[in-house]
């Protein structure tokens, strides 16, 4: 056993030889290692660490949410129906998924005022900078309804998230390609609405393909939640604050959007793309990004939480072939994510440091299939992870034991000094 004391407070707990010696002291490790949660140490504070909904197995590749395997969920369930699994902890009945989806139906439309607000931003605005932005405003709109405290709306607001985000979405989508905006078509379900709002236009029936509906459905259970990631701690940080759940998610977008997290899989279809344009040949190209020429890197590729295949890459690269063959698309740049992966996955180089496809290697190219320009990629990340993001926010939030997070610093700087005068 070693002893840390971090602010006063001290414990003692088992470290593996791994973590011994080492200079500096990262929780989440220590967490995987010893099987202790930060409130195990007394060190953290309640906003993050403990958690039921999501469990992750880094080293056997194992995704559950709420004890269901991700295979099975994503087999057998719809993006709604895991959504209130994931924010009320069971699988709805045939009734409350019913009543759940008619609420969200019905609160899909956005204030007309909201919609003139995106006109005050450049066309060239990130979709995720829109999405983000057009996020807090709504608690401008029901600023008497979002009290984090009162359960009514708290119920409200989820329902209302669901329903608009991917409103939002799909008119941050338009913007940026000079279209007019849909009204929703409440007729039609979570998925189909969204695709018709982001494809269809004003002049004509849009029809929807249920291959596609079907396999953007499957993309975002995929995406639904994962542990407490860089978004998700954002939101329970934020919403430790007594931050209204608009703002929680808002801030939760704007951590999603860096390219080391949600930005990945657009950064990996440029990748791609850059190793098709330079005719190059793979080979060569995972060559120079093991001898680490000019910064290259290969992109989804590795996983914080991941030693093993990340098990959602392995349902996502199921459903590539499949969804490219139903579109009648022929993209040479799935057979170079193949060959990339394939070469990457015989090197002794890439086995030792146990670096597998995360989630972002395939997608990219099935979003593209799909019709969606590069920048909204993130944006079906967010609409993906909003769920988790809820869920998180009221476990956290509806825990009376819950602090205002703060996160504990280890002082690493000067001892005391004296001033020179
Ligand atoms: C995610 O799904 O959130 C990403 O893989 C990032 C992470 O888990 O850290």
């Amino acid at each position: 056993t070693a002893t840390l004391s971090f602010a006063g407070t001290t414990a003692e707990f088992p470290i593996r030889p791994a973590v011994q010696g080492a200079s500096s002291i990262d929780l989440s490790t220590l967490t995987r290692q010893t099987g202790l949660t930060g409130l195990d140490y007394g060190f953290v504070n309640t906003a993050s660490t403990q958690s039921k909904i999501t469990y992750i197995d880094g080293e056997e590749g194992i995704l559950r949410y709420r004890g269901y395997p991700i295979e099975q969920l994503a087999e057998h369930s719809t993006y709604l129906e895991v959504a209130w699994l994931l924010i009320y902890g069971e699988l709805p009945t045939a009734d409350q998924l019913g009543e759940f989806d008619e609420k969200i139906r019905r609160h899909t439309l956005l204030h007309e005022d909201l919609k003139r607000f995106f006109s005050a931003l450049p066309h060239t605005a990130h979709p995720m900078a829109v999405l983000s932005s057009a996020v807090a405003a709504l608690s401008t709109y029901y600023e008497d309804s979002s009290d984090p405290h009162d359960l009514d709306h708290v119920e409200l607001t989820t329902v209302r998230l669901l329903a608009k985000l991917p409103v939002i979405a799909a008119y941050a989508h338009k913007k940026s390609i000079g279209q007019a905006f849909l009204y929703p078509d409440n007729s039609l379900d979570f998925v189909e609405n969204f695709l018709r709002l982001n494809f269809g236009n004003m002049a004509e029936p849009y029809s929807i393909d249920p291959t596609l509906a079907k396999a953007l459905d499957r993309l975002l259970i995929l995406h639904e939640d994962h542990e407490q990631n860089a978004s998700t701690s954002t939101v329970r940080l934020v919403g430790s604050t007594g931050a209204n759940l608009y703002a929680s998610i808002s801030a939760g977008i704007q951590a999603l959007s860096g390219p080391l997290h949600g930005g990945a899989n657009e950064a990996v279809l440029q990748m791609l793309g850059r190793i098709r344009d330079s005719g190059e040949g793979v080979r060569r190209f995972v060559e120079r990004v093991k001898n680490k020429e000019d910064g290259v890197k290969l992109m989804g590729f590795g996983h914080r939480v991941y030693k093993n295949y990340d098990p959602r890459a392995k349902i996502v690269k199921e459903s590539a072939d499949a969804v490219l063959e139903s579109l009648g698309v022929n993209d040479p740049l799935l057979d170079l994510a193949k060959e990339l992966e394939q070469i990457a996955l015989e090197d002794d180089y890439f086995k030792e440091r146990r670096l597998y496809p995360n989630v972002d290697f395939y997608t990219g190219v099935i979003y593209k299939a799909m019709g969606f320009p590069t920048r909204m990629f993130t944006v079906l990340f967010a609409i993906g992870r909003l769920p988790g993001w809820i869920a998180h926010w009221r476990e956290m939030n509806l825990d009376p034991q819950t602090k205002i997070g703060r996160p504990q610093q280890l002082y690493t700087g000067a001892p005391e000094r004296r001033h020179p005068s």
